[in-house]
Order: structure tokens, then C-alpha cells, then sequence
């Protein structure tokens, strides 16, 4: 039974993604399925995705419990194919019209037929949205609509957010000369919610730029950290944009911080009035490549990280790298997990600058290099195109961690695809940071290092990097001052996370290091290839 579903998940991984999304659409017959799969062996369905995960893994067939059927010769495998139809369509309707829409006279009218183009007034303007009718055999109607979404917004570097004559903080989001227009007519109203911390540095300088534009503000300076991360703190930045009645189309909510305050703030704005345009100004390494630039917010719930949250971006995102100066090292070597990541999935460059000045990036604090700095820099190897010597090496890495994860991020803004390379060095770390989260308080980052140091093990036990390459990453991930090893790794760890992995990924797509710069999403990671990954790692740290 349990090689069954192994086969059902590998030809029709959509049906596991349905099981997990959408059970109500699964069809009776499937449910019998896996029911019987559960109750005739009294296990739960959870024991029997867990075991099928086990048995996906491993190349050589893992004994179960029982001996399994030959997989070809099971009449079920073609199951996953009908459930889709049924599930999309009950009984087959017997008429179905694809209407287009389009705008006349201030209202919205379908046109008659399919493919009747001509049937559009040519003075009409076009949606990009479709109504599908359709009638069922008993007479009854079902409307579908398509609705295609776009989401625009700016991440924009900016020198100095507060330069008193500068006010892209404060119109920056606007994209049309007439919403400018109006936004300038207007009294100036923000609710502006900072980092405790970061008030403390930055404090005044926020005050005199808001006083020097004349802005009424709701200033919130809030304790923006993990432990605060909920609902109520997200409640509470909800009021005060309400008390101050701000318009929902021009004044944007302000969050200045890491990326708990950019996380909660995104949160609390999608949810007001539904959406409420927002502003982040990441004052963290983390919130600055990561964090600020996406459309993801949320809070956590229930003692789980970010189980509450939106996919609605930001209007703007302002990347101000003066802030990263005040940063500690290991608030900086946390950030830098995260370039790390997006160089070793796919770029070079990125990988080559990193290499070569990750102890300088850290411990200038990601400003621009220092005559001397360039010059040992310069030494190490290749001076990559950043200027004489490698002084924009920092400018030139923020650039390059922001464009490439934004090419990863922006076909996928919801995360509807799974096949995600962004994914590289979150897969084990998620066990990692659980797991040590009570005794040895890991920051997300080098959990994600530590991940990243075993995957680069990984592949090379799987022979897909020279050890020549492996180690090089290796002494580029402690070049920027994070963790390449964590004893309480072990396999029990790799096991689990495989599983979960394969229960909310449907496949393991696991991306690994194939090449400089280059990596690869993989399907047929074995426990015996992690076994020997975590038997040879130790002696490489
Ligand atoms: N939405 C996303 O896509 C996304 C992506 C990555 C991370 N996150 C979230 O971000 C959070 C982690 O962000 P973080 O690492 O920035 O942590 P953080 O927001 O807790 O900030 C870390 C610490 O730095 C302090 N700080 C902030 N700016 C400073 C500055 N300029 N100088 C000195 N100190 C400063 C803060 O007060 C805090 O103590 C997590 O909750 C994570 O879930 C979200
Ligand atoms: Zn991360």
C-alpha cells in the first residue's frame, strides 16, 4: 500500500499538493483510498507520508513493514489522473462559454460567445480577466473567474533616507504625476513604527526629517522582536493607523527596523482595510537582502514562526546601507548567510566577491572598503570589476544579493511553484533552528549556514562538486564569520527534515551546489549519501 502511494506521489505530484491544499476537492474515490491505506494497516496518514518520504529517499529499497508489491504492476498508479479530472469538474458540465470582459460605458459587459473578437466595441477597453460559464447536466450554472493580479513596487537604494532635502521617503511610492499632485496637496500624515533600538541611534534624525517636511506623524517606537512578533503588536499598529485616518491610497504606513518590525508592520498594513500601502526601510543586513525585498509579511502564532502572514509587497522598499554600520558582527555574518545562499545557488560573481573580501565586508560593516582593506583584499586573487581594488566590493555585493533574489522572487511572489532554488540552505536549518532553539539560541542565518556547509558536503559525497570547490565555500561561509558545523546536526535531524520536506513540497527538491555559482533542485537524495555527508563533515571544519 505504502509503495502505492510512493508511485502515486512520483507520477502525480499534484495530488499530494491537493491532499495538503485542498482536501474538500479530492474525490470520494481517492479518499477511500488512503483512508483504507490508514485504517486496514492502523496507521495514520501522517505515519504513512512519513514512511513513503523514507522509502522516496533511500536508493537502495528500505525494508517497511511489510513486502511491497511490485511497483509497475499496480492498476491503481493511474488514479492521481482521474482525480484530477473528477476533482476539477464533479460530473462533466455540458455547456461551458469563455466570455471576455470589457469596459463601455462605465460598466463592465461579457461578450456573447467564444472567440468572437469582433463582438468588442473598439472603443472598448479590454480585461485581462475572463468569466467562464458553464451548465451541468441538472440545469445548474458555475461561474469561474480568472483574475490576473499585478503587483508593482520599487526597491530602491537610497544614500541617505533622512538627507533633510531629499522626500522619496515620503512620495517615493507613487508612481503617477496625478497621485503626486494630490499627495503634495495634502496635509503629510504617516504612522511610522521603529525599532526601539534603532530609534535609540537614529532617533533624532527621524524626528528632524518628519519635522523638517512638516509631517503629522503617529510616531510608534515598539520592542520589535521575535518574542513580540503577534497578532496584538500587529493590532496595536492597526489602531493607530486608524486613529490617525490616514488616506489608504497615499500615505503608506512607515516600518524602520530589521526585519521583525519590516515582518509585523507588512503584516498589520495588509491587513487594514484589506491593504494599506507600506514602506520599509530594513535597518538590518537581513532586512536589507532579504526580508525588505519580497512580498511576504507575518506574524508569529501559536509558537510557530510566521504562521499568520500575507503575500502583499511593500509600495517601496529603501535600501539605505548607512544603517548597516551600527550593526554588530554577528548581525552582520546573520545577513550575510543570506548573500551567501543566493551566490552559491547562482552567481559567480557574487560567490568571487564574497571569496575574496568576506572578512572585509564584515568587518567594515558592509560601508565602503578602506584604502588598506582594498589593498589585502586585492591580494587574495582576482580583483573582480568593482573599481580600483575591490572599494565598492560592498555596494557591488548588496547589488548583486538584491538582483538576484529578486529574479527568484518576482515570477514566484506568491510561492505558487515549488521548485524553489531560494530554498538552499532552508531545508535542514528549519530542524536546526527547533531543535536548538531552548539550549543554544542559533540566529536564523547561521542555522542556514550551518545547512548550507552540509549541503556543500552533500554534494560533494554525490559527486556533483570537486572537493577543490567544496572547500572553497567552506572557507568562504568562515570567511564571513558564520558557523560551518553544528554537532547537534545529526542524522535523526537529516531524516526528519527529508520528510518534511517531501510532506509539504510534494518531491524532495532539494536544491544542492552543482558548479561555481551554480546550483541544482534534486529528487533522489538517499539517507546513505547524507549518512556519509555527515560521517566525512566533521573532518573538513
Ligand atoms: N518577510 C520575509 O521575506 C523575511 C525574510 C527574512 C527574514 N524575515 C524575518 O525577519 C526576522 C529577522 O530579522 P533580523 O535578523 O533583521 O532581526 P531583528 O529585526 O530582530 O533585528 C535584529 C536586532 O538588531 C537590532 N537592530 C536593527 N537595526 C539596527 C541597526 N541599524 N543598528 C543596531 N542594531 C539594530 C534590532 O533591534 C534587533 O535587536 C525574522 O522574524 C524573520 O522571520 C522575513
Ligand atoms: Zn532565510
Amino acid at each position: 500500500m505504502i509503495a502505492r502511494m510512493a508511485v502515486l506521489m512520483v507520477l502525480e505530484p499534484r495530488l499530494a499538493t491537493l491532499t495538503y491544499a485542498a482536501p474538500h476537492l479530492i474525490a470520494s474515490q481517492a479518499l477511500t483510498y488512503t483512508m483504507q491505506l490508514s485504517g486496514s494497516r492502523a496507521v495514520t496518514q501522517d505515519q504513512a507520508l512519513r514512511r513513503t518520504a523514507v522509502a522516496l529517499m533511500s536508493v537502495e529499497p528500505t525494508p517497511i513493514d511489510s513486502p511491497r508489491p511490485p511497483r509497475t504492476a499496480d492498476p491503481n498508479m493511474y488514479l492521481a489522473t482521474e482525480v484530477e479530472e473528477v476533482a476539477v469538474a464533479g460530473e462533466a458540465a455540458v455547456e461551458s462559454h469563455v466570455n471576455q470582459l470589457y469596459y463601455k460605458d462605465n460598466t463592465w459587459h461579457a461578450t456573447p460567445q467564444d472567440g468572437h473578437p469582433e463582438a468588442v466595441p473598439s472603443d472598448a477597453m479590454v480585461s485581462d480577466a475572463q468569466l467562464t460559464t458553464r451548465t451541468y447536466a441538472d440545469g445548474a450554472k458555475e461561474w469561474e473567474i480568472e483574475s490576473p493580479i499585478t503587483f508593482q513596487y520599487r526597491v530602491r537604494e537610497s544614500a541617505d533616507v533622512f538627507a533633510l532635502d531629499s522626500d522619496v521617503l515620503l512620495f517615493g511610492h507613487l508612481t503617477t504625476a496625478e497621485d503626486l499632485l494630490r499627495a503634495k496637496l495634502r496635509a503629510l500624515k504617516r504612522v511610522v513604527v521603529v525599532d526601539d533600538n534603532v530609534y535609540a541611534l537614529y532617533g533624532e534624525r527621524i524626528d528632524a526629517y518628519f519635522a523638517h517636511h512638516d509631517v503629522q506623524v503617529k510616531l510608534m517606537v515598539l520592542e520589535t522582536t521575535e518574542e513580540n512578533k503577534d497578532i496584538q503588536m500587529a493590532l496595536q499598529i492597526a489602531e493607530a493607523v486608524h486613529e490617525l485616518g490616514i488616506d489608504r491610497r497615499l500615505d503608506p504606513v512607515i516600518a524602520i527596523g530589521g526585519g521583525v518590525c519590516m515582518d509585523i508592520v507588512g503584516f498589520a498594513a495588509s491587513i487594514y482595510r484589506r491593504r494599506t500601502p507600506y514602506i520599509r526601510v530594513p535597518t538590518t543586513l537581513m532586512g536589507y537582502v532579504d526580508a525588505s525585498v519580497g512580498a511576504k509579511s507575518g506574524v508569529n502564532f501559536l509558537g510557530k514562526k510566521n504562521k499568520l502572514g500575507c503575500y502583499l509587497p511593500p509600495a517601496l522598499a529603501l535600501l539605505d546601507r548607512s544603517f548597516l554600520a551600527s550593526l554588530d558582527a554577528r548581525q552582520l555574518s546573520n545577513g550575510a548567510a543570506e548573500i551567501m545562499k543566493m551566490a552559491m545557488v547562482k552567481d559567480k560573481e557574487l560567490f568571487s566577491l564574497l571569496e575574496q573580501h568576506g572578512p572585509s565586508l564584515i568587518e567594515h560593516k558592509f560601508q565602503t572598503l578602506p584604502a588598506a582593506a582594498e589593498g589585502e583584499a586585492g591580494e587574495v586573487g582576482e580583483v573582480v570589476s568593482v573599481g580600483e581594488g575591490g572599494a565598492a566590493a560592498p555596494s557591488r555585493v548588496l547589488f548583486l544579493a538584491i538582483h538576484t533574489m529578486l529574479q527568484e522572487l518576482a515570477p514566484n511572489l506568491w510561492e505558487d511553484s515549488l521548485e524553489r532554488l531560494v530554498d538552499f540552505g532552508h531545508v535542514f536549518s528549519m530542524e536546526l533552528e527547533m531543535a536548538v532553539l531552548h539550549t543554544d539560541k542559533l540566529y536564523h542565518g547561521e542555522a542556514v549556514a550551518v545547512d548550507m556547509a552540509f549541503c556543500t558536503v552533500l554534494a560533494y559525497v554525490r559527486g556533483q562538486i570537486t572537493a577543490e570547490y567544496r572547500d572553497r565555500l567552506l572557507a568562504t561561509l568562515r570567511g564571513l564569520g558564520l558557523p560551518v558545523f553544528h554537532a547537534g546536526f545529526d542524522e535523526a535531524m537529516v531524516e526528519e527534515a527529508l520528510y518534511e520536506r517531501v510532506k509539504f513540497s510534494s518531491g524532495q527538491k532539494i536544491p544542492l551546489p552543482t558548479a561555481e555559482g551554480e546550483s541544482r533542485l534534486f529528487n533522489d537524495i538517499s539517507m546513505d549519501q547524507c549518512r556519509e555527508a555527515l560521517a566525512l563533515w566533521p573532518t573538513l571544519v
